[in-house]
């Protein structure tokens, strides 16, 4: 998410200070110059945001007054290993919270992703709305939900967005993943009892941009829901990923989640209500197979 932060905020009237807890890779600055030109700004300055010290000066040295959040521990399987449970609430919870600690002391505005895994333990089968109760069924979003919950209780000014199945041209995602298997094996099944919306990472990026470009953020403190429009399963995401990429010669099945052992229980219905976000802030949201497209072809 932090790449397309760069890429939507290229012309911005305001500075944009971009910081990891490592330097960037070389292949996501190769794509950067790719999508965005040769004056996308690819700098990285070095931050832990485990350190709440390390962010009140950086916060006070540029005087920032809003804070982008796209960091987070996101291995979902990996999150359930018990010796990285203080790991992931420090980064998923605790982290948050020194960010929110930080703009609240200035003043400023905390952005935050969250995710649709803050739900999925209680049976549902409509779209979630943003005051439904969190019900996580695994480490990943307990600790995302703790991390909200942090946030709120600092009492900083704050827009938390839960997002979901989100994917891009940089790192690693299900995109990337299933654009190399349906080119190489003749043959692949893909869970189909699982549904929820794609979200192109560029999307959100951008309309995180506008809400705050736009200064539309004052007084609309609160959670939102964000994902692409419409709704589909793993299995019809795959499906779409190989047609779009034109590799015809893999047979996609689809199979039941109980054929792919996995240590989380992930939720069977993840689709996300939508109404807050587009009626608060006016923005339109593209479709899921539109945004789709467009991340396969500047991925070719
Ligand atoms: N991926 C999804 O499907 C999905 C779905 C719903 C919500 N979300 C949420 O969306 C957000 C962005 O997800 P993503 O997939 O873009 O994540 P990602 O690619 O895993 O990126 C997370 C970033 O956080 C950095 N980081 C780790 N520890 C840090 C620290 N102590 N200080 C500063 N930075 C640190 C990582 O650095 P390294 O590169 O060194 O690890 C990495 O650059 C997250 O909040 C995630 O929970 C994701």
């Amino acid at each position: 998410m932090g790449n397309e932060m760069r890429i939507v905020t290229k012309g911005s009237k305001d500075k944009y200070i971009f910081t990891d807890v490592c330097d960037e890779h070389p292949e996501s600055i190769e794509m950067l110059h790719k999508l965005a030109g040769d004056y996308v700004d690819t700098t990285t300055t070095k931050l832990d945001i485990t350190n709440l010290d390390a962010i009140r000066a950086m916060v006070k040295e540029n005087d920032v007054k809003v804070i982008v959040n796209c960091a987070a521990w996101t291995n979902v399987d990996g999150a359930e290993d018990p010796e990285k449970y203080d790991l992931v609430e420090l980064l998923n919870a605790k982290a948050p919270e020194n960010l929110a600690i930080a703009m609240k002391e200035v003043g400023g505005l905390l952005v935050h992703i969250s995710t649709d895994y803050v739900f999925g333990g209680d049976p549902y089968n409509t779209p979630c709305k943003e005051d439904q109760k969190g019900t996580p069924t695994g480490v990943y979003g307990l600790t995302k939900l703790h991390g909200e919950q942090n946030i709120q209780k600092t009492g900083v000014n704050h827009l938390i967005f839960r997002t979901a199945w989100l994917y891009s041209e940089f790192g690693k995602n299900f995109v990337k993943t299933m654009l190399n298997l349906t080119a190489s094996k003749p043959q692949l099944k893909v869970v189909f009892d699982q549904v929820g919306t794609p979200t192109y990472a560029y999307d959100l990026a951008a309309a995180i941009f506008d809400i705050i470009d736009n200064r539309k953020f004052e007084g609309n403190s609160g959670i939102y829901h964000y994902s692409n429009e419409g709704v589909c399963s793993w299995y019809d995401f795959t499906k779409m990923i190989a047609e779009f990429a034109g590799n015809t010669g893999c047979d996609i099945q689809p199979c039941h989640s109980d054929e792919f052992p996995s240590p989380v229980k992930r939720p069977a219905f993840s689709v996300l209500n939508k109404t807050k976000v587009k009626g608060v802030f006016g923005i339109t949201v593209p479709y899921w197979t539109d945004s789709l497209r467009i991340c396969i072809k500047n991925l070719e």
